[in-house]
């Protein structure tokens, strides 16, 4: 077979000198000026705030297309994954690359079954945070103890599908008793006999005086909210994690550098914020007409929560799979949120807007996410964290892949600056 033609770029810089860059083209077509010795070779940098246009790996793990509202994991669509695998299948796919064998799926399963309690030391530092905490505050600074209390993770030669295996199953853990510590009830152990979601639910829900039996219909919806934000390639949170990972910090601090990335209104944590919209529509008289004039008019710069996205410029897929389970879980379970009504009446209008449909602003995940956590009983500031949990295999896979790719080098852009040239010190008595 004949080798593929090599591609390449030319630019032409102010002094006239002229820089030939190779292109690179991944699976699906895309194509990247591969600027690695741009500065070496002509002095230059290029400068790309956001990096809106800057890829910062290759990586085999997801494939997105923000026009055509396409995501893959390891290739498999997102709509596939969501109705036909579960939550702890898609992790593994993500973080080894396949689908599992009837074997590898149960061994995988028992291991995470079998990890699930933390140290009971741990048990002690929920006490310390006052009951109002932002569980995502309490999951980080967990995340992290993490790492003192296996410090081998420090070894960077210690075996990393120990400790994949650890916080995939304590994360879980360490949520739920988040949720408990901050209602007061007492933490909930997790039950081997239950699998993945249905033991989460149970942590969550279950109180030791009476029986809890996971309710099949709650159990799947969480499967598959969970599957959907698995992940979504080099996102902010992601992109945290491979940052922190480069540096060589253990796995579990790099997992820590994500979950506070995703917490931000613009990221992860939109979920909470969309419900805290719609709630306060709801408290003004479900006015959301005015809400949008004042989104389009930027006042106090508000903005369509759960609307637009960085990349996808057409349909989120995510959000279309969770508009029609939302309608499902609510009909299942015979709930009516008035909130639901409220967040459709607004995309309706906001499909047709110009303001949003000129910028390309369309649902996003979030949109329709948190009003199907409400049904399921998660409390608002438990959106974030449900969404870290998700998200967890993601930032796993992006850590493994970074660690094993012998191209990696640690994170570190440049800058052009634009500050005082050189002046000298002046002492405080003649300023
Ligand atoms: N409501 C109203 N206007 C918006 C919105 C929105 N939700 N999102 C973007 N815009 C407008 C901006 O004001 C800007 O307008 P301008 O050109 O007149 O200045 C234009 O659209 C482009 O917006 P940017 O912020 O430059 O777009 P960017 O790609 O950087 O931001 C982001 C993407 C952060 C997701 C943005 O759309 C947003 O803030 N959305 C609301 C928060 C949200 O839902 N975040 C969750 C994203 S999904 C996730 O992380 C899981």
């Amino acid at each position: 077979m004949a080798a593929p033609e090599k591609l390449s770029a030319k630019l032409t810089l102010p002094n006239g000198k002229e820089a030939t860059l190779p292109v690179i083209v991944g699976t699906e077509d895309e194509h990247a000026i591969d600027i690695r010795s741009l500065r070496q070779d002509t002095g230059y940098i290029t400068l790309d705030s956001g990096y809106m246009n800057t890829g910062s790996t290759t990586s085999a793990i997801t494939y997105l297309d923000g026009e055509q509202g396409i995501l893959r994991y390891r290739g498999y669509p997102i709509e596939e994954l969501a109705e036909q695998s579960d939550f702890v299948e898609t992790s593994y796919l993500l973080i080894h690359g396949k689908l599992p064998t009837k074997a590898e799926r149960a061994a995988f399963s028992t291991a995470l079954t079998r990890h699930s309690l933390i140290h009971e030391d741990m048990h002690q530092f929920f006490s310390g945070y006052p009951p109002t905490s932002h569980p995502m505050a309490v999951l980080s600074a967990m995340v992290t103890s993490l790492s003192a209390y296996y410090p081998d993770s420090l070894d960077r030669h210690s075996p990393a599908d120990l400790h994949i295996t650890r916080l995939l199953s304590k994360v879980r853990t360490i949520a739920a008793f988040s949720y408990k510590k901050s209602i007061g009830q007492p933490l909930m152990y997790p039950k081997n006999s239950l699998k993945y979601c249905g033991n989460f639910l149970h942590m969550m829900f279950a109180v030791p005086s009476e029986e809890f039996v996971v309710n099949p219909i709650l159990e799947k919806a969480l499967n598959q909210l969970l599957i959907l934000h698995a992940d979504h390639e080099q996102n902010c949170s992601t992109s945290t994690v491979r940052m922190v990972g480069s540096s060589g910090a253990n796995l579990y601090a790099a997992i820590a550098g994500g979950i506070l990335a995703l917490w931000g209104p613009l990221h992860g944590g939109a979920n909470q914020a969309v419900i805290e919209m719609l709630e306060e529509i709801k408290a003004s008289g479900s006015d959301y007409k005015k809400f949008i004039d004042d989104v389009k008019a930027k006042r106090d710069n508000r903005r369509l929560m759960g609307f637009g996205h960085r990349v996808y410029k057409n349909f989120d897929p995510r959000a279309k799979i969770l508009k029609k389970m939302c309608d499902e879980v609510l009909a299942t379970l015979g709930i009516s949120d008035p909130l639901l009504d409220i967040a459709k009446a607004m995309e309706e209008i906001a499909l047709k807007d110009d303001y949003f449909v000129s910028k390309k602003l369309y649902p996003n995940v979030d949109f329709y996410s948190g009003i199907i956590y409400r049904a399921l009983g998660i409390p608002t500031n438990m959106f974030t964290v449900m969404f870290a949990l998700g998200r967890l295999p993601g930032w796993i896979a992006h850590w493994k892949e970074m660690v094993e790719d012998k191209d990696t080098k640690i994170g570190r852009p440049r800058q052009i600056y634009i500050g005082e040239k050189v002046r000298h010190y002046v002492p405080v008595d003649k300023r």
